[in-house]
């Protein structure tokens, strides 16, 4: 069974489709740009970097749209909040949040409302990187929030045991990323290969719908190809794309690993 989110302009509906296609897992549709996120996913932060910031995040946009286009692979790209709208009406690439708050609306000055990041176009969120951190409860509190508003969760966890404990509160997604790697140009699945595997055994094992990607260091397509064999579904990443000399060619290379990569027999007839 697969599970379908539809966008429509002002909001997100969630549908259920039948096995017709071969699509595993969780993924969306967005119902204006017929861009449907399949797995293996490419989720490019964009930070606080000022390479990726107004006019130059629209353009990471429309690279991403580029990418998709020639692989079949999906981009989704998560801006800047005051670059959010802008970057979802400039171009089909998936949209997502770096970060929501989980208050309800009305009296909330300052708070980031999920509604109205999704009204915005924003069709998913990263939770608690570790560049903006959230207590337990808030993690949960966020997921719970996200899902009202219909926003995918994806929640970043720095150890194997905090992917564990956050996968218990059903997120779509659990990112694996050591801190001391990011930013780094080091690449997780090579230089730290057991938290990958020990966060994908971890997170199935609380619950096999749960996606798991990782980050931190990522750069190039031998970096991918090394997590996907890991068990990594997915990669989160930054400045391997956002301060590459050429973002379309860094991305390219990082699209085509996963378009050469074949799940191991096991997983296919499994
Ligand atoms: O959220 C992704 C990020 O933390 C990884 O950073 O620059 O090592 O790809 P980077």
């Amino acid at each position: 069974m697969v599970a379908l989110r539809v966008k429509t302009f002002y909001g997100c509906a969630k549908a259920y489709s039948s096995k017709a296609t071969n699509i595993t897992g969780p993924h969306l549709v967005c119902a204006m740009s017929a861009i449907i996120i399949r797995y293996p996913l490419i989720l490019v932060n964009l930070k606080t970097y000022e390479e990726a910031m107004g006019q130059r995040a629209i353009d990471f946009a429309k690279i991403a749209e580029r990418v998709y286009e020639k692989t079949g692979i999906t981009v989704a790209l998560a801006p800047q909040t005051v670059d959010l709208q802008a970057v979802a009406e400039s171009s089909e690439t998936p949209v997502f949040a770096q970060h929501i708050d989980t208050l309800k609306p009305g009296k909330g000055t300052g708070h980031i409302l999920p509604e109205a990041m999704a009204e915005a176009g924003c069709e998913g969120t990263l939770i608690s990187h570790s560049e903006r951190p959230l207590p337990l409860e808030v993690i949960e509190a966020t997921i719970k929030r996200a899902r009202e508003a219909d926003i995918y969760t994806v929640v970043c966890a720095d150890t194997v045991e905090k992917a564990r404990r956050v996968a218990a509160y059903q997120p779509d997604a659990v990112a694996i990323e050591p801190p001391e790697l990011i930013g780094s140009g080091i690449p997780v699945s090579k230089a730290q290969p057991d938290i990958v595997r020990g966060a994908v055994g971890a997170v199935k094992g609380v619950n096999s719908k749960v996606r798991i990607l990782c980050g931190a260091g990522i750069t190039d397509g031998a970096d991918v190809m090394a997590a996907l064999e890991l068990g990594a579904e997915g990669i989160l990443v930054a400045s391997g794309v956002v301060k590459a000399a050429d973002p379309y060619a860094a991305l390219l290379d990082l699209a085509r690993a996963m378009q050469r990569w074949k799940p191991p027999l096991t997983d296919v007839v499994g």
